[in-house]
């Protein structure tokens, strides 16, 4: 008996239904009320010893919600009409999956990262989730300094000293807090800023900080620096005007402007400067020996420029018409 139920078992668990007239004759075969193989068995059981036969009857009821199962779970091809389950065509070439591509801003990010490291530049990053003293207060902007209406930020409500960090900046902190100089160090990262949303600002966007300390670092490196990058990216022929502008962590500070291509006019890309003195000093470093530069940059408007892309917006609504664009852009 024992091993009549076990090849049972296996032939139960291997069976499978490819129309309506499998399932029923499978029923049948089992199940039949005459001559039903399960049913015999049921007849069969009665010739046992009482012990035995609960035994047996219990493994041959387990053999039946097995059968049962199986007819459930192959029920649904009742629907198939004309008993053919050859509906299936397996020559129809299946639905391909999408291979995704990089996002426009992180192409940009990864080719201003190459151009950075090849002249010596280092990666780092910083947090978003800043307190007030790593972006602020150590920049020489001072808790009532009109320059903090500069930039509406979002402050966490319940502790007002903690906020998104409204610029990049504060990578330099956290950097020249830790390190002691020469160093030549740049970073990539969003900024937020409570700003209305519009087609040329959104309360986030993605800011390149690069600064450079040592002996005798002067305002024509930077300016060395911020010509390789434009030229880098765009080719020769557009032009860059530094306009004299005020930071309080910079002196002197500059605005950079770059013209558009459509001949419209200039579109301010970055704010630059040599680092304050006194931000030297908050860090650490002695502002009698070292000096140095610091820019930080908008992506998204330099995007703006490489794509002709006018309306920033369109860069976080994760639309695949218009992420799919990118796709053969490789770098
Ligand atoms: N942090 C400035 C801003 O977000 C830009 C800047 C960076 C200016 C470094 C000078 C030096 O507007």
């Amino acid at each position: 008996m024992d091993k009549k139920l076990s090849n049972l078992k296996k032939e139960i668990e291997c069976f499978q239904a490819y129309t309506y007239d499998d399932i029923e004759s499978f029923r049948i075969k089992f199940l039949g009320k005459k001559q039903g193989v399960l049913t015999i068995l049921f007849k069969e059981l009665k010739k046992y010893p009482i012990q035995e036969r609960k035994i047996y009857g219990k493994k041959i009821n387990e053999i039946k919600r097995k059968i049962q199962k199986k007819i459930n779970m192959h029920s649904f091809k009742k629907l198939i009409k004309n008993d053919n389950f050859i509906h299936f065509d397996p020559t129809i070439p299946g639905k391909s999956i999408e291979i995704g591509s990089l996002h426009p801003i992180s192409i940009l990010k990864n080719r201003i990262t190459n151009l950075f490291k090849k002249i010596g530049f280092s990666y780092v990053e910083g947090p978003e989730i800043e307190d007030d003293w790593h972006n602020f207060t150590a920049l020489n902007i001072p808790i009532d300094h009109p320059s903090r209406d500069m930039q509406d930020t979002f402050f966490l409500y319940k502790n007002p000293d903690i906020l998104l960090r409204t610029h990049t900046s504060s990578v330099q902190i956290r950097y020249m807090k830790k390190h002691s100089p020469p160093f030549r160090v740049f970073s990539i990262g969003k900024v937020y800023r409570n700003e209305t949303i519009s087609s040329r600002s959104y309360f986030m966007f993605h800011q390149m900080e690069a600064f450079y300390i040592d002996k005798k670092v002067s305002f024509s490196d930077l300016k060395q620096t911020i010509h390789y990058l434009i030229i880098s990216l765009f080719g020769i022929s557009r032009k860059i005007r530094f306009r004299p502008s005020y930071f309080p962590f910079t002196e002197p500070s500059a605005e950079v402007d770059i013209s558009e291509n459509r001949n419209i006019g200039w579109l301010e890309i970055m704010g630059c400067g040599m680092i304050d003195p006194k931000v030297l000093e908050n860090v650490e470093i002695d502002p009698d020996i070292y000096s140095g530069f610091a820019f930080g940059i908008g992506i998204e408007r330099l995007a703006l420029l490489i794509y002709k892309i006018d309306d920033i917006r369109i860069y976080f609504e994760n639309d695949t018409r218009f992420l799919k664009q990118f796709k053969s852009d490789l770098l």
